[in-house]
């Protein structure tokens, strides 16, 4: 029925938002889950990393459904699937590990049936599963994307993110579901808030696109849904606050949060003044954290066209992986 035994892909983490693009603007990073699809004659997964503890090794499995999806879609039929996975990406702490899951599952299912849907039919199904098209459509495309969604099709354009962009994330150790850090936020908004947001997202996406850092601070400026989240994660107001003073070029919560994400111009010169802001900052707030120096990565999924080498899917990711 379809050529290719086996399939692997690598997926990119995501951070959604950016301050005041509200489910519109998202960033890939640097930071990857990887996962290898073949047929079998029963579904197995093997499930590496300490990222995927308690998830679950059945047909229950997002990335299972989500095949089953894209098989429905192109009209196949492949009941049984073998799953290997591996991530280093921090579940339910808003660097998009669903949508990495989500994305990974729809291009390792697309490849090992030749590839019948278009990256577009893709976007569409990921964003009706996700619900918001920022994460999934970072992870599709890669670098920073300005998207919108009318509820059945999503559409992006994506940037390039430059050389210049580093981001600073600071992961809490606690997780915060998107749907408690959804439930905190108002159904209305003033008209003013409303022009405060646009006018910054607008703002935010012109200066990425033309390489001009200086107005990031203030274009990261949010009012439809940091100030209500703020509650959530301690220590988040003053860093937003206060970032952009201690050498970053902005802040903001990585999607819905718990991580914040400082953006900042890889020729700084004050990252170690910024790094002991944030940790004593969170320290102050007894909130245990870790730190990541990430990058935006430019490419979206990646499907390896020598997933039969002869390497094994774990010594593929070695090298670019924490393993
Ligand atoms: N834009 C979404 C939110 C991202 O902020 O709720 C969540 O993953």
């Amino acid at each position: 029925m379809f050529d290719s035994p086996v399939v692997r892909v690598r997926v990119p983490a995501s951070t959604a938002n950016l301050g005041p693009g509200f489910d519109t603007l998202g960033m890939a990073l640097n930071l990857y889950a990887w996962i290898e699809m073949k047929q079998s004659d029963e579904t197995r997964f093997h499930l590496y990393g300490d990222q995927l503890k308690g998830i679950p090794g059945d047909k229950f499995n997002l990335i299972y459904e989500v095949a089953q999806m894209v098989f429905n879609e192109a009209g196949v039929s492949v009941p049984e699937l073998e799953v290997s996975m591996y991530s280093d990406i921090p579940l339910t702490r808003g660097l998009g590990s669903s949508a990495s899951a989500i994305v990974g599952a729809l291009a390792a299912a697309n490849a090992l049936i030749g590839s019948p849907l278009s990256d577009a039919k893709l976007f569409d199904m990921a964003t009706v599963i996700e619900k918001h098209p920022d994460n999934v459509g970072a992870s599709l495309y890669g670098g920073i994307i300005t998207a919108v969604w009318d509820g059945v099709h999503a559409q992006c354009i994506r940037l390039d993110p430059g050389d210049h962009l580093e981001a600073l994330v600071v992961i809490p150790g606690f997780e915060l579901a998107t749907s408690k850090a959804r439930g905190v936020l108002p159904a209305e908004f003033s008209l003013q808030d409303a022009v405060y947001n646009i006018s910054r997202s607008s703002l935010l996406v012109a200066a990425l696109a033309v390489g001009n850092l200086e107005v990031i601070a203030e274009a990261m400026k949010d009012r439809i849904h940091q100030p209500y989240r703020a509650a959530l994660v301690p220590g988040m107001a003053e860093i937003l606050k206060e970032a952009p003073r201690h050498g970053a070029l902005g802040a903001a919560l990585s999607g819905a949060g718990p991580t914040l994400l400082a953006l900042v111009d890889r020729r700084e010169q004050r990252k170690a003044e910024l790094e002991r802001f944030l940790k004593e900052t969170m320290q102050r707030e007894s909130v245990p954290i870790r730190m990541m120096w990430l990058k935006p990565e430019a490419q979206g999924v990646k499907v390896y066209t020598d997933a039969e080498s002869g390497r094994s899917f774990l010594d593929m990711i070695k090298g670019e992986s924490v393993l």
